[in-house]
């Protein structure tokens, strides 16, 4: 039995100690929030310990990993105090908001014995693995160039909400696109040059929306588009399209990978057929394959993680690059600059 400490239960923290909760081999044990009425909400309901600091929660005897749910902004808080309670750590995407923040970090960090994994949910979902398996065999030979759209028309944010303020999330650049950006990192390796232009939540307009429009190239060349609304009205959905030498594939918002041959007819793979044929530890939890049910993948696996089974976990350096590229994209929005990395 793995037992959970949950730091912040606002919406991701509820959302992972229900998901955790369908595990039969994990418990959420503990809880910390600065808010003393979510915290006595959550703690009620999943039967946790409630704790009065971070490190309270860490040090916490029935705690054997640390999940970090809080803002991106406080998310070094609960880092320093997994650390000094020797704790292995999951710690939501973005890792933190500032340059700053990942050097203190990546100081912490240093030698640390314990597992230490990101919230990149992506990488757990079986099209994501797919794509990165079909590219790996050159289905679609070499990779030129990506469009990654991300629309999120349903954005509600008021101002006071601290997704709302540029200075605490970092917009739709750090808290957005970390996850496609790491997508992009984990399918083209180092990017070298980022260009972006945005609207960082600037605080004249009306009411809180973000837009931002950016082009990395990456090492081997391939350029990849990116662009991501927080907007109040619009289309919702997201979709990456990667086209090689040979063909194209798709990653939609449906749970599907589209593959297209050069100059053929497009077909819908469907993940659980074509992962299954080879990827058994895969194929077994691929039932209903939705965003939900990517949480339950991303905990089961950091669940088999930890009881000392094989499970592909994303890495800091994994969320240190993502969050590189999203910085370089706030300096090149604000000096008008190409940033090489
Ligand atoms: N992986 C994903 O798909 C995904 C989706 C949404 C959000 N996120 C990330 O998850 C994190 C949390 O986002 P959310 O939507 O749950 O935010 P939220 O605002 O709903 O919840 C945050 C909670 O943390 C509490 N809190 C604030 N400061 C704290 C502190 N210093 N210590 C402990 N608790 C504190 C708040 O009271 C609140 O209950 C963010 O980093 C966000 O970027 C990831």
């Amino acid at each position: 039995m793995i037992r959970y400490g949950i730091i912040g239960t606002g919406r991701m923290g509820k959302n992972h100690a229900g998901v955790i909760a369908e595990i039969p081999e994990a418990q959420v044990t503990a809880a910390y929030d600065i808010d003393p009425a979510a915290l006595d909400m959550f703690c009620s309901e999943y039967q946790a310990t409630k704790c009065s600091s971070a490190r309270e929660l860490a040090a916490h005897p029935e705690v054997d990993c640390v999940i970090i749910t809080s803002p991106t902004y406080c998310h070094q808080e609960g880092l320093e105090a997994a650390v000094a309670a020797n704790k292995p750590i999951f710690c939501e995407k973005a890792l933190c908001r500032t340059a700053e923040a990942a050097k203190e970090i990546t100081g912490l960090r240093k030698n640390y014995p314990k597992l230490f994994t990101v919230g990149f949910v992506r990488r757990h979902m079986p099209k994501s693995v797919l794509v990165k398996k079909l590219l790996a065999e050159g289905l679609i030979g070499q990779v030129r160039f990506c469009n990654v759209e991300l629309p999120l028309g349903l954005f509600r944010r008021m101002p006071g909400d601290w997704f709302a303020d540029f200075q605490l999330s970092g917009g739709v650049m750090v808290d957005m696109l970390a996850h496609h950006v790491d997508l992009a990192n984990w399918f083209f390796g180092d990017a070298k040059t980022v260009y972006a232009q945005g609207v960082m939540l600037d605080p004249a307009q009306p009411r809180p929306a973000d837009y931002t429009s950016a082009i990395m190239t990456y090492e081997n060349n391939v350029i990849c588009n990116m662009t991501c609304t927080w907007a109040r009205s619009g289309r919702t959905g997201e979709l990456m399209e990667i086209y090689g030498d040979k063909g194209y594939l798709a990653i939609t918002g449906e749970d599907q990978v589209t593959y297209c041959p050069l100059e053929g007819e497009s077909v819908k793979l469907d993940p659980e057929t074509e992962l299954g044929k080879k990827n058994a530890a895969v194929e077994k939890d691929l039932n209903e394959v939705n965003f939900g049910n990517s949480f339950q993948l991303e905990f089961q696996h950091l669940t088999d993680a930890l009881n000392g089974k094989d499970a592909a976990l994303p890495s800091l350096q994994d969320a240190l690059n993502s969050l590189k590229i999203s910085l370089a994209m706030i300096d090149s929005a604000k000096t008008g600059k190409v940033i090489t990395l």
